[in-house]
């Protein structure tokens, strides 16, 4: 039920307390387990087949810690350039963003004399930005990464070429060309011609890995090398935790037990959302990250298996200890209809003691020789105490450090347990098909085919 390993620099996963034998009646039972792990199983020996094709495979995003590996040079080469400008912007939305940003915010690679770049990303349409920043760059020291699988996402289109306009107006065409990067499609979309037509360097994103499980792959790992993040180390940890994910058995595998989990607790226990709230503020985006992969990878209504007609859990951001003091009534007083993710650290590679005077120890006796890290341990077991004694099923993640490697291992870990999932629900965790429509709609928006209040002209 929980897993521990040699290499004490391996996530831990504790899942005990999604079980009923630990939580009582909103658990999940043995015997719901029994009856799934034919088809674990099944799905695990189907995915482990496929990854044979490396980038080729349906799956190949789950073997990028080894497909990458021959394009790391270049990615580097590629990085060192762009290191020589002083501010870079990095333009993407959704999965050509997320990951990115997440791990960037976790491990926040200090500017020092050695690592002076900055790393600014321009994400969301917002005037606001984009004013504030010609404000504040300038433009030759400024790099653009503009980063889109499709190569043709309005919001991402949008900006790009708006900055694009803003290096040509000061820089000329042939030097603003020398400041910009592209990470796209290698064959296909109007991004690819840009970098045909206008000599732009380009780095390929895969074909058959799709923008959400894209981080391992250019998309990420080239703004995160120029930020001065070790992507050998992150692909490692992906690499470690692969490794531990070969059984088809899920007490041996724990990305199979924690999907099978996250599923059973949907179908057969009624908890349709699925929290995750981290005690380490620094992982905040890497729950912004999880939200988009487990959404849009599972929110699918095509699956009929077992009468099942809409899969997906909706997750839910939550952060430690701020929101014990905004959600935490209504998880433990409102509906029975939730399962939490816990993510902790075990080990801080700082700490800052308490400093008590008699008068303030006359008040909190209890924080005599305690430090900040003693405050949010008590806060994460209170709490995580109080949510199992409500009877709501929860696991905890736990990292042994803050690093590229653990970082490397939860990403791993969570696309695993993403396309598991889906597969376990009977859908594509990979297509958003909705989400097409969505951009398809915009269009027409912009093509003037609807007024101001949605109707058709
Ligand atoms: O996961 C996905 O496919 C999406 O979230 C995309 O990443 C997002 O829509 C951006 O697409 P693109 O990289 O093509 O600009």
């Amino acid at each position: 039920m929980s897993t521990s390993t040699d290499n004490d620099r391996l996530l831990s996963i504790d899942t005990c307390n999604m079980y009923a034998e630990h939580i009582g009646i909103g658990g999940v039972t043995a015997e719901h387990c029994q009856a799934l792990a034919g088809e674990l199983a099944t799905i695990h020996n189907d995915i482990a087949k496929e990854l044979g094709h490396g980038l080729d495979s349906e799956y190949a995003c789950l073997s990028l810690h080894d497909t990458m590996q021959d394009q790391l040079d270049e990615i580097s080469k590629v990085a060192e350039a762009i290191r020589h400008f002083q501010d870079i912007l990095v333009i993407g939305i959704g999965g050509s963003s997320l990951g990115c940003k997440a791990i960037r915010h976790a491990l926040k690679p200090e500017r020092r004399p050695e690592n002076p770049v900055s790393l600014r990303f321009v994400e969301n349409i917002d005037p606001f930005l984009l004013e504030e920043l010609f404000q504040e760059l300038n433009p030759k020291n400024t790099a653009l990464i503009c980063i889109s699988k499709s190569g043709d996402t309005i919001e991402t289109v949008a900006q790009y070429q708006i900055l694009r306009q803003w290096l040509i107006k000061h820089l000329g065409k042939k030097q603003a060309s020398k400041q910009q990067w592209l990470v796209t499609d290698p064959e296909q979309g109007w991004l690819h011609e840009c970098a045909r037509r206008d000599n732009i360097t380009a780095l390929a994103v895969p074909r058959k890995v799709g923008g959400r499980y894209s981080v391992l792959s250019a998309v990420g790992l080239l703004p995160l090398r120029v930020s001065g993040v070790d992507i050998q180390e992150l692909l490692q940890g992906a690499a470690d935790n692969a490794a531990r994910c070969q059984s088809p058995v899920s007490e041996e595998n724990p990305a199979l037990e924690m999907a099978a989990l996250y599923y059973l607790l949907d179908v057969e226990c009624d908890k349709h959302l699925s929290i995750m709230m981290p005690y380490v503020n620094r992982l905040r985006l890497f729950v912004d990250w999880y939200c988009q992969l487990w959404a849009e990878s599972l929110g699918k209504n095509t699956s009929y298996k077992n009468g099942v007609t809409a899969a997906g859990t909706l997750p839910v951001r939550a952060m430690g200890a701020v929101d014990q003091h905004s959600q935490l009534q209504m998880y433990l007083e409102s509906r029975k209809n939730k399962m939490f993710s816990f993510i902790e650290l075990t080990q801080w590679q700082n700490d800052i003691p308490l400093p008590q005077n008699d008068f303030d120890h006359s008040f909190f006796p209890y924080l005599k020789d305690k430090s900040l890290v003693d405050v949010i341990a008590a806060e994460f077991c209170a709490t995580r105490q109080v949510i199992t004694d409500t009877g709501h099923p929860n696991l905890t993640v736990s990292l042994p450090e803050l690093s590229a490697y653990t970082l490397g291992q939860l990403i791993d870990l969570y696309q695993r347990t993403t396309i598991y999932t889906g597969l376990l629900y009977g859908i594509n965790p990979q297509d958003q098909p909705s989400v097409e429509k969505g951009k398809k709609l915009a269009i027409e928006c912009l093509n003037n085919k609807y007024d101001r209040s949605g109707t058709k002209t």
